[in-house]
């Protein structure tokens, strides 16, 4: 199996970053979470807060691998909406992600009056580690597409959960078993190493459920415009094939062989919908699984 010369993007977080907003503007990425903060967001989070907490919660919040940060905080500024105030500790290992999160806060301060933010440099498993034996407790948590990156998933879930204060609410977002992501992921094993280890939505049930940890779901349909990743030259295309493969420079370090049947199955009706028109769109489903910690009865 050919694996030597491909490098996961988790070895290389800039190149990670670049091209993940190269495929961040073609799935049109953040209009679509946008829009899922602005109409599902409050109703499957916020209400059930506010159904459990008192309005003068001072709510602590934890993102996890919140990259740039558009979603998060704008999921902090719904919750401020409705409680006293927020704070919004982040984990994201990637400088350039962290950079770009800080200048999202300053640039619209007047958006998240009342939200403190707290944007710390590292991943997941140091978290845990920094945290020891006693660590803090949330009222929501939030995993964004970032659960893939932790060494073990069902651990960090069991971590995560203890980590709920009573009433707490954990999101987490991965990719859906039938959406293209996770057939590629699937067909090419080979694009797996010790830091990427891929997952959809069929594996977070499984964890819960044999942790006993009852759980919603939510679907969201996506889809990412690939047309580029076939026209000659593209650096854009490129990127996308690098982000939605998470290999650095496939074409560069891939046998010809290979990247060829990478990119033919990315296309093929297995992952994608090729429209009239000539767009070819890469199914990106994706689904919100929710989890509420119970109050403890007295
Ligand atoms: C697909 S992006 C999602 C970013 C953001 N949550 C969003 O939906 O726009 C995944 C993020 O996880 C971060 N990440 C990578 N390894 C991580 C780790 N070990 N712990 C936490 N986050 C990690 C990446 O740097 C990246 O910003």
């Amino acid at each position: 199996m050919e694996t030597a010369n491909l490098k996961s993007l988790m070895h290389d977080p800039d190149y990670y970053t670049k091209s993940f907003h190269a495929y961040a503007k073609s799935s049109k990425k953040f209009a679509v979470l946008e829009k899922w903060g602005e109409n599902v967001f409050p109703k499957l989070i916020g209400d059930r807060l506010v159904d459990t907490l008192p309005a003068d919660t001072n709510i602590n919040m934890l993102g996890i691998g919140s990259g740039s940060g558009e979603m998060d905080s704008a999921m902090a500024a719904s919750l401020k909406a409705r409680f006293k105030s927020v704070r919004n500790v982040v984990i994201e290992p990637a400088a350039k992600q962290l950079e770009k999160y800080r200048s999202l806060v300053k640039s619209n301060k007047s958006d998240f009056e009342g939200i403190e933010f707290d944007l710390r440099q590292l991943g997941i498993d140091e978290y845990r580690s920094q945290e020891g034996d006693k660590p803090r407790k949330y009222h929501f948590i939030s995993a964004i597409h970032s659960i893939y990156y932790a060494e073990d998933h069902k651990d960090t879930i069991r971590y995560l959960y203890d980590c709920l204060e009573e009433g707490g609410i954990l999101l987490i977002i991965v990719v859906s078993v039938a959406g293209g992501f996770w057939r590629l992921w699937d067909r090419f094993t080979r694009f797996q190493d010790s830091v990427s280890r891929y997952l959809c939505t069929t594996h977070l049930r499984d964890s819960l459920s044999s942790l006993d940890i009852p759980f919603d779901e939510s679907r969201q349909a996506s889809c990412v415009d690939i047309t580029s990743c076939f026209e000659e030259g593209s650096e854009d295309g490129e990127l996308i094939i690098d982000f939605l493969s998470h290999t650095v420079d496939l074409r560069g370090s891939a046998s010809p062989e290979l990247y060829q049947e990478v990119v033919d199955y990315m296309g093929s009706d297995q992952c994608s919908e090729r429209k009239e028109d000539g767009t070819i769109l890469f199914n990106n489903d994706w689904d919100a699984v929710i989890v509420q910690k119970p109050l403890s009865k007295s």
